[in-house]
């Protein structure tokens, strides 16, 4: 995709994102791995309305070559892309049950949504939680690494979502999943609950892919 297309494409989907209500004022950030470096929101943009030409622009290495400055959780974005070779495209959430989770005692940190539904498993994978930090804290870049791209999407305590994948309509595919995963989740409560068995989830693999 050459740049002018990404920059129309992560303005298209962030307003998409922003009308339904998975992001609600300038929360979230979203970045797209381009041929010589990276685009990222700006930091305080709110994703229904942005400008595609004032996306900021990184180079290979990170700096802010064009473009608004850019977002404060580009430490999130970089750590994603440096240990997952497939990440073309990194969405950062505040989205509402995910967040939810996110907060909650007794999470697993290894495994904090658990398989629900064969979406969320062929969409997502496992999902690790992350402890808390501060909203631009370098840290998060640090423990984010520390997965060694194990995981496409972890949940930041206390703070939301953040979800890779090959291409930006995977990436906002796979958001929106996770979220609808945690509505299921929070919404079943203390019910018991049947989770997809391992032999489900080697299926799915098997036949979807991981
Ligand atoms: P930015 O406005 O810097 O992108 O930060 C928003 C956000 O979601 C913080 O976690």
């Amino acid at each position: 995709m050459n740049e002018t297309k990404a920059r129309d494409e992560i303005a298209r989907l962030s307003r998409s994102l922003y009308e339904r209500g998975y992001s609600v004022g300038s929360a979230g950030n979203i970045s797209l791995r381009l041929e010589d470096g990276y685009l990222i929101t700006p930091t305080n943009s709110c994703l229904g309305f942005l400008d595609p030409a004032r996306i900021s622009k990184l180079d290979a290495q990170g700096r802010h070559v064009a473009g608004d400055r850019p977002s404060k959780e580009v430490f999130l974005h970089t750590a994603f892309y440096e240990t997952r070779s497939v990440a073309g495209a990194v969405v950062h959430l505040h989205s509402t049950y995910a967040t939810a989770i996110s907060c909650m005692q007794g999470v697993e940190p290894e495994d904090c949504i658990k398989p629900l539904t064969p979406y969320v498993v062929m969409r997502v994978g496992k999902v690790a939680l992350v402890p808390y930090f501060r909203p631009g804290d370098e840290r998060g870049g640090t423990l984010i690494r520390a997965l060694n791209g194990r995981y496409a999407a972890v949940l930041l305590a206390n703070h939301g979502p953040v979800v890779s994948g090959k291409d930006i309509l995977s990436t906002v595919y796979a958001a929106e999943e996770l979220e609808e995963t945690a509505k299921l989740l929070v919404t079943l409560g203390d019910r018991p609950v049947n989770y997809l068995s391992d032999e489900n989830v080697t299926e799915l693999h098997r036949i979807f892919g991981e």
